[in-house]
């Protein structure tokens, strides 16, 4: 979902921009993106019907992260998390905080419910509540970037489950489940079930294991792998989830329970779709797909 973001972000990074705001115009492109129905404008509504959003931003040179969770109404929660990104206290908002934070620091705000997002929540209010799920059709928008500065950084944004209960928060704001980043080891983001995702702390998992010594590649796999395992062996399924890394001399990876994972991402030479599927080891290379047809 975020190929033309990360297209835009690769030509910011390419012009000497930093990596931040490359993150935040790659996570903006798709929050303002209704099409793009799990994440921000027309994103998927709670159980009451409202549109609730969690965001993280994270600068790998500082160790210092931001981040609202359950908040109503803010157009870019990507923006309100950079903003909050670099405060020593207060940098983690949840709902009411969040919103407030966001009108008083001159945000957008706006309804974020959409006809097309209110006619799901309806169609799925008439069909009774059902399992929660990840993955049918929607997930978070996470983005990781390294400038030519060597600076590094991480974002999230993401509406969360379907009809989730009104205050759920996933993995996308928690810092080391969501996301991780530091310049001097790499930076890694998920996407998925987040309630499978905080059990592994997968994000902080990943950037341990390129601390380590891990490639990105080697290190996504082994932590999607280990608690896929681990989750078999309380007898449970192997779980849904996604993740990427990026390390911090360009390499980059990514590994999934599910069949296929799409990804996007750049290099000096160009911007390219990617993806990996679940395959028991040894996972094959992540390799460019035939991007005819891709905006
Ligand atoms: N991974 C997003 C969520 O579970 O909310």
């Amino acid at each position: 979902m975020c190929f033309a973001g990360v297209r835009d972000a690769h030509a910011l990074l390419m012009n000497g921009a930093p990596a931040g705001d490359g993150v935040v115009r790659a996570i903006t492109a798709v929050e303002d993106d209704p099409a793009y129905c799990s994440v921000g404008y027309g994103g998927l509504p709670d159980r009451e019907g409202r549109v609730m959003t969690d965001a993280a931003f994270m600068d790998g040179a500082g160790l210092r992260m931001g981040a609202v969770m359950s908040a109503e109404g803010i157009k870019n929660p990507i923006l309100a998390a950079r903003l909050l990104c670099g405060r020593e206290t207060n940098c983690l908002l949840a709902g009411h905080g969040a919103e407030r934070f966001a009108l008083e620091n001159g945000l957008e705000m706006r309804s974020m419910l959409t006809d097309p997002s209110r006619a799901r929540w309806l169609d799925a209010l008439a069909e009774g509540r059902k399992k929660l799920t990840a993955y049918t059709g929607h997930d978070t928008v996470c983005v990781l970037a390294l400038d030519r500065e060597g600076r590094m950084a991480a974002g999230t944004s993401t509406s969360g489950l379907f009809m989730k209960d009104p205050g759920r928060v996933g993995d996308s704001p928690v810092i080391g489940s969501g996301f991780y980043c530091d310049d001097r080891y790499g930076a890694a983001a998920a996407t998925g079930l987040g309630e499978d995702i905080m059990r592994g702390c997968l994000s902080y998992e990943i950037v341990s294991l390129m601390k380590r010594g891990a490639s990105p590649r080697d290190a996504c796999r082994e932590a999607v792998e280990g608690l896929s395992r681990r989750k078999k062996e309380l007898g449970e399924d192997g779980g849904s989830f996604s993740v990427i890394a990026l390390a911090p001399d360009g390499r980059f990876g990514a590994a999934t329970t599910l069949d296929l994972f799409p990804f996007a991402a750049g290099n000096d030479v160009s911007v390219a779709l990617y993806c990996v599927d679940f395959s028991p080891a040894p996972v094959r290379e992540a390799r460019p797909t035939d991007l005819e047809g891709v905006d």
